[in-house]
């Protein structure tokens, strides 16, 4: 019991000494600004963009490699990080034919069948002849992690051809 009183004093000690400061900074700010910035202005001085301005991106998913065996996807979401809601992935990959091995796209359903490249679960979102030409778009619309991979040879092409990704939209917020 007194163990528990002392940390709550340390607490609403902290939380003052949060408060105080930002008062403070308030006090600050106004004088530094002096009252100059308008409701069309934000506090960091961007415009708000309006409905037409906040457009969702396109993005080729591996970019001028598009959907390969032997790519890291891993490595090419992160560098392609962030993605938001609404913005649109583009699976492209040649139809299968006698010199090249067909490619699909699935979704699996959750974080230990992305690690064991484990199909039992996933849904099927592109066929082995979805990708060719323009390929085909999935459009990120859920605020959740979306697991893809290629289902091709029982999860080869997800283990050894590294043909997996993980992506968790962010929600875009009108100040960028
Ligand atoms: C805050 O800014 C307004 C407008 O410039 C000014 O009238 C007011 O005195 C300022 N208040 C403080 C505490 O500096
Ligand atoms: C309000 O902000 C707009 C846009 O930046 C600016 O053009 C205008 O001059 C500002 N008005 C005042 C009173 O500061
Ligand atoms: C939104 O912004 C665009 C581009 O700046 C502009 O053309 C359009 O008229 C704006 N729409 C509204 C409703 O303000
Ligand atoms: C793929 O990229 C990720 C992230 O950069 C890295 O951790 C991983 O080791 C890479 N895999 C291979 C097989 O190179
Ligand atoms: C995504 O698009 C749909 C349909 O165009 C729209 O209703 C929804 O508000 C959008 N969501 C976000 C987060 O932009
Ligand atoms: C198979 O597809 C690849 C890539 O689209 C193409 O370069 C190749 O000529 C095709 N081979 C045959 C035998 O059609």
């Amino acid at each position: 019991m007194a163990v528990k009183s002392a940390q709550t004093l340390v607490l609403l000690v902290a939380f003052t000494s949060i408060l105080t400061i930002n008062v403070t900074a308030n006090k600050n700010c106004n004088t530094t600004f002096g009252g100059n910035w308008n409701h069309t202005n934000n506090f960091w001085g961007y415009r708000h963009k309006n409905a037409t301005e906040i457009s969702s991106k396109r993005i080729v998913v591996g970019g001028s490699e598009n959907w390969r065996f032997g790519f890291n996807y891993t490595d090419w979401a992160i560098k392609s990080a962030p993605f938001y809601l609404n913005d649109t992935l583009v699976f492209k990959y040649d139809p299968p034919n006698d010199t090249t091995f067909p490619h699909s796209v699935y979704l699996l359903p959750n974080s230990w069948s992305f690690q064991n490249c484990d199909l039992r679960r996933a849904i099927k979102i592109g066929e082995v002849n979805a990708g060719a030409g323009e390929g085909f778009e999935f459009v990120l619309k859920r605020w959740q992690p979306h697991f893809f991979a290629c289902g091709e040879r029982n999860g080869f092409h997800c283990k050894v051809g590294l043909m997996k990704f993980m992506v968790w939209p962010l929600i875009r917020s009108p100040y960028y």
